[in-house]
C-alpha cells in the first residue's frame, strides 16, 4: 500500500517570484529510496504557486520511505505559459507517522533541470554519513566549483567573483529583482534626484560658496546641513577623525614622526604645555596618509589635479574636544612644505583642512571602504559558495551576510571604478592612482586591523573620549561573537573537530590566498587550529560585511554631500608657502561644478536604505530549523535590540548623534 506524504510548499513573497510552470516533486531517504516524481497541482491551478501562496499537496510513494534527507524539484513548461523563473522559499513534508521535514531553499529556479535540495538539519561532513547525503555533498561541492570562481580584477588586490553581469550570477545568490532595478538607474538618477542633472556638464569653478549653497539646498540628511555649518570649525574637523565616515586613520602619538617636525612653539605658542608631557599623557593623535605619497593624479575635463598626502597632528584638550594642532601636506619636510597651523591666516589653515578632507575622501573610499569592506566581503562570500554545500552549518550562518554583495561589487566595478567609471572620472586618485592606492592598502592590510577590539588597542585609542564608532563597535563586536561562538559551539565540540573539517579548511584557504594573496607576515589564519580561531574570524566577517560597512558607508552624504568638507578632488596644487592665499584662491582649488555635482549623486546613491534592506541579526530566510541555534538567533536579535535602545538613549544627549552603528540601521551585508 502506498504511503502518503503532506508536502507544504511556500514560494517567496517578493516581486516576480510567482511560477505559471508545472512543478514536480520526488522525496528522497537517507537510504535513497524515493516517492513518486509527482506534479504538484491542485484544483487553484496555477494560483498555488502565487507570491507569497503556501499550498499543499499530496505525494505518495510505493515504499515507504526512512527518514528524508532530499527532496528533488523540477519545474516544466506549462503551455501556453511561457518558461518563466519562480523564486521558491521553503518546502515543508510531513510524513505518514507524523515526522515533519523542512527543506530551505530560498533561491530562484528557472530551468528545467532536477535540484536537489537537503532536509534542514546542518550538518558536518563527518556526521553525513548516509551513502545518499555523502553522494549529494560530493555533487554538490563539485557543481560549486563549476558555477563559481575567481577573477583577478586588478593585480596585486583581493580577487573578485567572475561574472559577466548581475544577472549572469548562479540562481543560488541571483537577488530579487527589487534593488538591482533601484540600482539600476545609478548616477544619472542621483543627479535627477539632487535636481542637479542642468550642471553635470558644466566644466566651470565656483565663484562664490552661495552658489554650492544653491545646488546642495535640495537634499539635507539630518546630519548634511549641520556639516555645512560646521565644516570650517575646527573641533569638528578633529570630530570627524573619530566619528565620520573614516574613523579609521587616527591613531594616538607617542613619538612624532621623523618627517614632521613640529615644535612646542609652533602648537602651543604660549608654552601652556609641552609636546613631550603631552604625548606621554597620551593626549597627541597623528592622522598620517602616508599611502598616498607620489601617486599620480587624475585629469579631470583636462585640468590636472592634485591629491595631498598630509600628517595632521592633534590635541585633545582639557575639556576633552580634540583640536587639529598641526598640517603639513606633503610627506617630505621641506621648505616649500610648511607646517599649517590655526595661528595661521585664515585661508591657509583653512585650505590645509581642505587638503586634509580631499585625502581622506580618496584614501577613505579606495582602502576603508572599497578595499576592507566592500572587496573582502565579496571574498568571503565566494570561497563559502565554493566550498561550504547549502547543508553546512557555516553557509548556513553566513549566507545571510552575503546578500546582495556579488551584485553590488560588480555594479562598482562597472560603473564607479572602470574606465569611464564615476570616481576615475571625478576623483583625485582616479585611474592609475587608485590602482597604486589600492595596491598599497592592501600591502598594509593586517588581521588585527579588521578584528575591532585589536584594531583599537593597537591604534591607542582604548581610552579617548567621546568616540562612539568604538564604543559601539565594540559592543557590537561582543555581541556578535557571543551569537557566533554560541552556535559554532553547537557544531563543534572540540578542537579536533574543526582541524578535521575539510570542506571548513578550504574555506579559510581560499580566503588566505585570494583574499589576503597568501601573505604570511599580517597575521591572517591560513587554516583553523581551534574553535576559538573560528569563532573570532567568523566574528570578524560579520563584523566587516554589516557593522564595519555601515560605519564606513552610511555617512557618506551626511559627511560629502556639502562638498567644501570632502572634495573629491582640487584643482591647485598645495601652497608651497604661507601667505598666498584667499577666498578666490580656495575656490579655484575647489573641484569644478561637473565634478561637484557626480560627487554629490553618487554619495547620495550609496548612503541610501534600499527598500529591501534587512537589519542585522535578522533571518527572513529560515536556514536553521533546529531548537538550539533558533534560540542563539533570538538571543542575538534580544541582544541587537538592547544595543539599539542604548544607542538610541545615548544619542539624545549629543549634539551630533552617531548613528551608523544602531542595529537597526546596520544592514546584514554589504549590498549598497
Ligand atoms: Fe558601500
Amino acid at each position: 500500500m502506498n504511503s502518503m506524504y503532506e508536502v507544504t510548499v511556500t514560494t517567496g513573497d517578493i516581486s516576480q517570484a510567482n511560477t505559471y510552470n508545472k512543478v514536480f516533486i520526488t522525496l528522497v531517504d537517507t537510504d535513497g529510496k524515493k516517492s513518486d516524481h509527482t506534479w504538484l497541482r491542485s484544483k487553484n491551478g496555477v494560483a498555488s504557486f502565487s507570491i507569497g501562496a503556501v499550498s499543499t499537496f499530496p505525494v505518495s510513494s510505493p515504499a515507504s520511505l526512512g527518514n528524508l534527507l532530499l527532496i528533488e524539484l523540477d519545474k516544466q513548461p506549462n503551455p501556453p505559459f511561457p518558461e518563466d523563473s519562480w523564486f521558491l522559499s521553503q518546502v515543508t513534508v510531513k510524513s505518514p507517522e507524523g515526522d515533519t521535514y523542512n527543506f530551505p531553499v530560498y533561491r530562484w529556479i528557472s530551468d528545467g533541470q532536477v535540484h536537489q535540495f537537503r532536509e534542514a538539519r546542518a550538518l558536518r561532513a563527518s556526521e553525513d554519513i548516509t551513502v545518499t547525503g555523502m553522494d549529494w555533498r560530493k555533487n554538490d561541492l563539485t557543481q560549486r566549483m563549476d558555477d563559481y570562481s575567481w577573477d583577478v580584477y586588478i593585480d596585486g588586490i583581493a580577487h573578485c567573483m567572475k561574472a559577466d553581469s548581475p544577472l549572469s550570477l548562479p540562481c543560488e545568490v541571483r537577488s530579487t529583482f527589487t534593488r538591482t532595478i533601484q540600482m539600476g538607474y545609478t548616477v544619472l538618477k542621483g543627479l535627477v534626484e539632487l535636481k542637479l542633472k542642468g550642471l553635470a556638464d558644466n566644466q566651470e569653478n565656483w565663484t562664490h560658496i552661495d552658489d554650492i549653497e544653491q545646488v546642495f539646498c535640495y537634499r539635507f540628511t539630518h546630519l548634511s546641513d549641520r556639516v555645512q555649518n560646521l565644516w570650517r570649525n575646527d573641533a569638528f574637523f578633529g570630530y570627524q577623525f573619530l566619528n565620520g565616515v573614516n574613523p579609521m586613520i587616527i591613531q594616538s602619538c607617542t613619538v612624532l614622526p621623523e618627517n614632521f617636525p613640529v615644535t612646542d612653539d609652533m602648537v602651543f605658542p604660549s608654552g601652556q604645555c609641552r609636546l613631550e608631557d603631552e604625548m606621554r599623557k597620551g593626549n597627541i593623535f597623528l592622522c598620517d596618509y602616508k599611502l598616498l605619497d607620489g601617486v599620480i593624479t587624475n585629469v579631470i575635463n583636462d585640468k590636472k589635479q592634485y591629491l595631498a598626502a598630509p600628517l595632521i597632528l592633534l590635541h585633545r584638550t582639557a575639556n576633552d574636544t580634540l583640536m587639529p594642532i598641526a598640517i603639513q601636506l606633503k610627506q617630505k619636510p621641506a621648505e616649500d612644505n610648511p607646517i599649517f597651523l590655526p595661528t595661521d591666516s585664515e585661508y591657509d589653515w583653512l585650505t590645509a583642512k581642505i587638503f586634509v578632507r580631499s585625502a581622506d575622501f580618496n584614501m577613505h573610499q579606495l582602502n576603508f571602504h572599497l578595499l576592507r569592506t566592500h572587496l573582502l566581503a565579496e571574498v568571503f562570500a565566494v570561497s563559502l559558495l565554493r566550498n561550504l554545500p547549502m547543508v553546512h552549518p557555516l553557509y548556513k550562518l553566513l549566507i545571510p551576510h552575503t546578500h546582495f554583495t556579488l551584485q553590488i561589487n560588480f555594479l562598482a566595478r562597472q560603473l564607479l571604478i572602470s574606465d569611464d567609471g564615476v570616481f576615475t572620472k571625478f576623483a583625485a586618485s582616479g585611474g592609475e592612482g587608485m590602482i597604486t592606492i589600492m595596491r598599497r592598502a592592501q600591502s598594509s592590510l593586517t588581521y588585527s586591523s579588521l578584528c575591532i577590539p585589536d584594531d583599537i588597542t593597537e591604534r591607542g585609542l582604548d581610552s579617548v573620549p567621546n568616540f562612539y564608532y568604538r564604543d559601539d563597535g565594540l559592543r557590537l563586536w561582543d555581541i556578535i561573537h557571543r551569537f557566533v561562538q554560541g552556535l559554532l559551539g553547537h557544531y563543534y565540540k572540540n578542537d579536533a573537530e574543526v582541524q578535521k573539517d575539510s570542506e571548513l579548511q578550504s574555506w579559510i584557504q581560499e580566503i588566505f590566498e585570494h583574499g589576503f594573496l597568501s601573505k604570511d607576515s599580517a597575521g591572517f589564519p591560513r587554516n583553523f587550529n581551534t574553535v576559538a580561531e573560528l569563532v573570532k574570524f567568523v566574528t570578524m566577517v560579520i563584523f566587516t560585511g554589516s557593522c564595519q560597512h555601515s560605519a564606513v558607508n552610511s555617512g557618506q552624504y551626511d559627511y560629502g554631500g556639502w562638498m567644501p568638507n570632502t572634495p573629491t578632488s582640487l584643482q591647485q596644487p598645495p601652497p608651497t608657502t604661507k601667505g598666498t592665499t584667499s577666498k578666490a584662491t580656495m575656490l579655484q582649488t575647489f573641484p569644478d561644478i561637473s565634478t561637484t555635482v557626480h560627487g554629490m549623486s553618487t554619495l547620495w546613491l550609496l548612503s541610501r536604505q534600499y527598500s529591501d534592506f534587512i537589519p542585522l541579526g535578522h533571518y527572513p530566510n529560515k536556514h536553521f530549523t533546529e531548537e538550539i541555534p533558533r534560540k542563539w538567533i533570538h538571543d542575538f536579535q534580544e541582544d541587537l535590540k538592547r544595543l539599539s535602545d542604548d544607542i538610541k538613549a545615548r544619542n539624545k544627549s549629543l549634539d551630533i548623534p552617531y548613528t551608523y552603528l544602531d542595529p537597526a540601521v546596520v544592514e546584514n551585508s554589504v549590498a549598497i
